[in-house]
């Protein structure tokens, strides 16, 4: 029997800043989402990217000195970038889509002539106040006291040549899509919907630009590039093939589609995306869900207010499941959720560390101890276990009924009944009374089992959630990939009886509140007062100093050099027409690669030197600073404008 299909997808980033904890969020629900259907034997293709067009980027790239496609190169792919943190945070997408991948510049090209040769997109001018951060064009009555309603910022008034979508033209369909069906999840977005946007008027939008470049040029109108939405939306046909070659999935998995989305762009995502759907012809998405926020002290985290939270210091701090888990056990998916580090130690303590770890490690430790790791055969019941079994044989029911509307908090509300039930069962049955009287071992077993059986239920449904946890916890009670799956748990007894059993490492150690927080606080402190620097040397005289011939050079080749950690050999155009050598102990700060074409500055006429048999023909100059013992270096880098050989007085 073929598999259904269940296509699953996250916003695509801006890969502008650093990515915090907010889109860690999205992301990892979404992951949770996907493996769930996995393990419900869907046949699953979970989406995610990064959307790099638009004029931040553009602005972005020139106060950094790189083009954009290297400035995005760099936050994108290169280390500790958004494709790192997902494979951190044990992300299972099936795909990586990123805008500036040619297939998708490919299908927008595509779909812009399309919907203009339809006449949904038109020629005009465009006037208005234009949100740079956001990307976005607001008419006055949508400011809020004069600024952006999305992110409270200044905007300003633009007019431009460009083209519109006619979205005035499916206003109607799409107030009908969100009125009936399910389409927009939770039901309280829908009325905000049709009441903010809807009712008031849609306007045809306008989707060109042609005051910056850094976009998807519209081929038949050079000067204008696709507004950042249209391309950005679009990612969700382009990256299965919509339009172009790349990929052939696109049949197979649209419109079995179902995007999880930040409350703040369910705008884009419930009427504009399927009013261009639509003026595609193509059928419209299974479904948008738009999760609420994660606040601080009730507020956005931002840059400004210095409250963004790093995923990376968390994850590596507590573990990457309890970070998951924290963030899908604690807040109601659609609503906000006031994140705190007191919150996240306290939700790891209570649930992970007491409650599962507690039972995995008390479970495991007493069948090692009383049966030496294998429980006998021999059984004896009482009614005492019926209330357990029922918990466990129906827990998977409640859970899936949550888990198919997106209620993760909710679903995992019911694994941890059992669990909590779980642990209620030990005390209630005393099983080191019982491990006294020999003639009481049947019944000894028994109670064991039926706590081995009750976590197994309690770990296939926490596995899409904690999946690494999980792996090891299974390997504790001896369940094996059969005993692991959504099938496995619906009897009750599935293990065998003979299963080895092991107590393994501590799943989840508890955690110390005031020492975690304060050293939280050290590693988000401001580094402090400004460093000591040595004093001033004693003068020199200007022909002194003259005599240092400083030149200015570009890098054309730079390599390590073998069996040294420390020397990277550099071969410079210095000007003179003769590439010249450098040897120089820098590798600790730069891998070669990033500096190859860079405009950099050495000293020429020092005497020849050999370094590891080697020559170098002269010195780069850094700007250095050594303080604790530590040493910090940048290498003096130029203008590429200022050409080769200029030197320096
Ligand atoms: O909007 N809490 O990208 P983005 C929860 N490129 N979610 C948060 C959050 C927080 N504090 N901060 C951000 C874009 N997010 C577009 C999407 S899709 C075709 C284009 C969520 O990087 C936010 O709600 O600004 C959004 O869903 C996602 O992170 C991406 O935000
Ligand atoms: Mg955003």
């Amino acid at each position: 029997m073929e598999k259904e299909r269940f296509y699953i997808t996250t916003p695509i980033y801006y890969p502008s800043d650093k990515l915090h904890i907010g889109h860690t969020y999205c992301t990892v629900a979404t992951d949770s989402i996907a493996r769930y259907k996995r393990l419900r034997g869907y046949d699953v293709m979970f989406l995610t990217g990064t959307d790099e067009h638009g004029q931040k980027i553009e602005e972005k790239a020139k106060e950094a000195g790189v083009t954009p496609k290297e400035f995005v190169d760099r936050i994108v792919e290169g280390p500790g970038g958004i494709t790192d943190l997902w494979k951190l945070m044990n992300i299972s997408n099936d795909r990586f889509v990123r805008t500036t991948d040619d297939y998708h510049v490919k299908s927008v090209q595509r779909i812009f002539r399309k919907m203009y040769e339809k006449g949904d997109i038109y020629k005009g001018a465009y006037k208005g106040m234009y949100c740079t951060p956001c990307e976005s064009f607001w008419t006055e009555s949508q400011l809020v006291d004069g600024k952006c309603p999305d992110c409270g910022r200044e905007v300003h008034y633009a007019e431009e040549e460009a083209y519109f979508f006619r979205l005035s033209k499916y206003a109607k369909p799409v107030q009908e899509l969100l009125e009936t069906g399910e389409f927009l999840q939770p039901a309280s977005r829908v009325n905000e919907m049709i009441n903010n946007f809807i009712k008031p008027g849609l306007e045809d939008l306008c989707v060109s630009r042609t005051s910056f470049s850094w976009g998807i040029p519209v081929d038949f109108d050079p000067g204008h590039v696709v507004y950042v939405w249209v391309d950005a939306l679009f990612n969700y046909c382009s990256a299965m093939g919509y339009l172009n070659d790349r990929y052939d999935d696109f049949e197979k998995y649209w419109p079995a589609v179902h995007h999880i989305v930040g409350k703040e762009i369910v705008r884009f995502h419930s009427i504009i995306w399927p009013a261009m759907l639509m003026s595609m012809e193509l059928p419209l998405p299974n479904k948008v869900y738009g999760h609420g926020w994660l606040v601080i002290d009730g507020g956005k985290m931002s840059k400004s207010k210095g409250n963004v939270v790093d995923p990376y210091k968390l994850a590596n701090m507590f573990g990457v499941d309890a970070l998951r888990f924290f963030l899908l056990r604690t807040f109601p998916f659609g609503s906000d959720g006031n994140f705190s580090n007191e919150l996240l130690i306290n939700t790891i303590n209570t649930d992970l560390a007491n409650d599962l770890g507690n039972l995995v490690s008390r479970t495991t430790a007493m069948v090692e101890k009383y049966f030496g790791g294998v429980l006998p055969t021999e059984r004896e019941s009482d009614p005492l276990d019926d209330e357990l079994i029922s918990l466990a044989a129906g827990a998977r029911e409640r859970y899936a009924e949550q888990m198919d509307k997106f209620q993760l908090h909710l679903a995992l509300e019911e694994v941890f009944k059992l669990i909590q039930r779980a642990n209620k069962y030990i005390d209630e049955t005393a099983p080191w009374v019982l491990a006294k009287d020999e003639a009481k071992r049947p019944r000894l077993a028994t109670v064991l089992y039926n706590l081995l059986e009750s976590l197994r239920a309690a770990l296939i449904m926490l596995k899409p959630f904690i999946p690494e946890s999980c792996d090891k916890a299974f390997a504790q009670i001896g369940a094996d990939e059969a005993l692991q799956t959504w099938d496995s748990a619906e009897h009750f007894g599935a293990l065998p009886a003979n299963a080895a059993v092991h107590k393994g490492e501590t799943l989840f150690p508890r955690i110390d509140m005031a020492k975690a927080l304060d050293e939280l606080e050290k590693m988000n402190a401001k580094p402090a007062a400004a460093p000591k620097f040595p004093p001033v040397e004693p003068d020199v005289t200007i022909d002194e100093f003259a005599k240092c011939d400083m030149r200015v050079c570009k890098v054309l080749s730079c390599e390590a050099v073998k069996k040294s950690d420390k020397l990277l050999k550099f071969m410079l155009d210095d000007g003179s027409g003769t590439p010249r050598q450098i040897l120089s102990g820098i590798h600790k700060f730069y891998e070669p690669e990033e500096l190859v074409g860079k405009t950099v500055v050495a000293i020429l006429n020092l005497p020849n030197r050999k370094m590891m048999g080697q020559d170098s023909c002269g010195m780069l100059i850094s700007a250095v600073h050594e303080h604790d013992g530590k040493e910090e270096l940048h290498l003096l880098m130029l203008d590429d404008s200022i050409p080769a050989g200029f030197r320096l007085c």
